[in-house]
């Protein structure tokens, strides 16, 4: 999704504005642009496709200036032109670039017109800038004229402003998009995301809803949304390694796959001890776990998978009422609540616009509590959530979710035993079993990786295909969605996912011998049921692939193509055998070539609607 750097320096900020624009690719973008104040003016590039294409801009004709902002655009009015790409400008002196959607710009824009504004994008941004434009006529204090244009915007946005004027400062402000202030030495900055600003600054403030940010070189001044000047706490960037290096890998997809031992160790440490969990771990008050009588979860995308597995934990460890929903869903619709239910959100980024909208709503309504299951801990859905467990995987660059989606189920499975053992619905033998079985995760995920090389000769067959079936019964169904959505991302290919079961109540037409099926069938009590399953889909002469542990009793057969997974306990099977496929997605997005961590039309961070 779109990206914003902003910069205000006393050396040339072109560099330090490209660099933060190449880190905020992994976002999914399809444009790029920077503006560079100086003395003669507000002076832009902007190209189409990759920010490579920007800095060859750049190298051609070089901007050099002591104020900036750049943009990366991903499009939501109108298509990924170079006049879309962001800076819009007013004027030559007055630049602006922005994330979110203005929801009123079109009578915005008409009202404008009118007073003679010209449009040169068919973007919402132009309005902003155009509206500062018009309370300057009036307004002389920049800071001033753009908190009056603000007054008038329907809808989520974070901006950064720029003006060729005699004081020297960028106006930046937020509500509903993500905005941070990087703190350095005699020098600032701003951008939609930390990682943006690495290369410059460790020192972060994170601006909240409705903030709007005066900052020069010497300082930063926060006005809150009821305008009244703010010192908000300064945080220091903590990861050890620099998430935005690939390393030894190739892609950041496949380091980070790699990852998940090492992430879900993270995970889970100081959250179980030898044989339990450790309640704290939800924060000082977990008497939640207790009270709580049904479970409402909430999410989108592969965090909506993760929230279904959970659901098969919750039921069967807890016995309580479990049901699971997309976000964009739940935001629109009328509720009713059941007593003491908690409200639980799932999201990598802790920005996803839907999820935070369904959050706030159910704020309001007669939820027990709210916990976040969250990755980012500066996140907005963390910030706004009663309660949080991190996941703690480190950034993930890759627009496909793996890491993440791993140590999600893994602090679900945490939660699900807590409140399973606080309801006393679990004995505390059956809990140090299942802990036990916890503290092998990481090991059991590092064997599971050691079938990449057969999994990679299994992708090279998909390289023709155009459209897959994944099977799963039980917690294996949202495991096939997951790997069905994983392939459909990065390689392009149509994929489904059905519960097995399902199969001859319609999907089954679909089968034929150019169709592959791909079922994770490891040897749990659904096991005889899927083997039937398969049956009917070679039976129709369709190609399988499936992948079972040695249990399992299958075997490489005519049709059959078999791999091997590793034999786990049941509760841990969703968590180990994705793996498999986030594998086997990456292995034939490589065959097929196409940009593993950047796939078309896709953003790592969904920040509008
Ligand atoms: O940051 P979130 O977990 O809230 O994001 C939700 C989805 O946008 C995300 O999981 C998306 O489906 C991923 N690209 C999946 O790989």
């Amino acid at each position: 999704m779109c990206g914003i750097v902003g910069a205000i320096a006393q050396r040339n900020v072109a560099k330090i504005l490209l660099e933060g624009l190449s880190r905020l690719e992994y976002r999914g973008y399809d444009s790029s642009g920077v503006a560079i104040n100086n003395e003669v003016g507000v002076r832009a590039h902007r190209a189409v496709g990759k920010v490579q294409a920007l800095k060859d801009k750049f190298e051609a004709t070089p901007l050099d200036g002591k104020i900036g902002i750049a943009h990366t655009r991903w499009a939501t009015h109108g298509k990924p032109t170079e006049n879309n790409a962001h800076p819009h400008f007013s004027g030559d002196d007055l630049a602006i670039v922005h994330n979110g959607i203005i929801e009123n710009h079109d009578k915005l824009r008409n009202q404008l017109k009118t007073q003679g504004y010209v449009f040169k994008s068919e973007t919402d941004t132009e309005v902003i800038v155009h509206l500062i434009h018009q309370e300057l006529q009036s307004e002389p204090d920049f800071l001033q004229a753009v908190k009056n244009a603000l007054k008038y915007l329907e809808g989520a946005f974070a901006i950064a402003v720029t003006l060729n004027d005699q004081n020297h400062r960028l106006v930046a402000a937020r509500k509903g998009s993500p905005l941070v202030v990087g703190i350095g030495i005699e020098e600032n900055f701003v951008a939609s995301d930390q990682l943006a600003l690495l290369h410059v600054t460790d020192q972060f403030v994170f601006l909240e809803e409705g903030d709007v940010v005066e900052v020069t070189r010497d300082g930063v001044t926060i006005f809150d949304s009821q305008d009244v000047i703010q010192e908000r706490p300064v945080h220091v960037f903590n990861h050890n390694v620099d998430a935005t290096d690939k390393g030894e890998f190739r892609h950041y997809m496949m380091k980070e796959i790699y990852e998940q031992p090492k992430v879900i160790a993270a995970c889970l440490e100081g959250r179980i001890s030898e044989n339990k969990v450790l309640t704290d771990c939800f924060g000082a008050d977990s008497s939640f776990l207790k009270n709580v009588e049904n479970v409402h979860i909430v999410a989108c995308g592969t965090s909506y998978h993760a929230g279904m597995v959970a659901k098969y934990w919750i039921e069967d460890l807890a016995n309580l009422p479990c049901t699971v929903e997309v976000a964009s869903e739940y935001r629109y619709r009328k509720v009713a609540v059941p007593k003491n239910t908690l409200f639980l959100t799932l999201s990598q980024s802790g920005e996803t616009a839907d999820t935070l909208a369904a959050l706030r709503k159910a704020k309001e309504l007669d939820y027990l509590t709210s916990l976040a299951i969250c990755n980012v801990p500066s996140s907005t859905l963390v910030r706004e959530s009663a309660l949080t467990l991190l996941t703690n995987a480190g950034a993930e660059i890759g627009v496909a979710s793996t890491k993440a989606f791993t140590t999600q189920l893994t602090a679900l499975l945490i939660t699900a035993i807590a409140i399973a053992s606080e309801k006393g619905a679990l004995s505390a033998i059956k809990e140090a079993e299942l802990v036990n079985s916890m503290h092998s995760l990481p090991a059991h995920i590092d064997e599971a990786l050691k079938q990449d090389v057969a999994i990679k000769k299994v992708s090279e067959r998909f390289a023709n295909k155009h459209n897959a079936l994944f099977l799963g019964r039980g917690p294996m169904f949202p495991i096939a969605l997951e790997g069905a959505l994983k392939l459909k991302e990065i390689s392009y290919i149509h994929a489904e996912a059905y519960p097995a079961g399902e199969l001859k109540h319609g999907p089954l037409a679909l089968v034929d011998e150019d169709m592959p099926i791909i079922s994770i069938v490891p040897h749990n009590s659904m096991l005889d049921k899927l083997k039937s399953n398969l049956q009917e889909v070679a039976a129709r002469g369709g190609e399988l692939y499936v992948f079972a542990d040695k249990d399992a009793e299958l075997q490489n057969a005519e049709g059959v193509i078999f791999t091997e997974v590793l034999k786990v306990d049941e509760i841990l099977e969703p968590i180990v055998h994705v793996v498999p496929l986030q594998l086997l997605s990456y292995h034939v997005a490589v065959v097929k070539g196409t940009d593993v961590d950047q796939p078309r039309n896709l953003a790592k961070s969904v920040t509008v609607e």
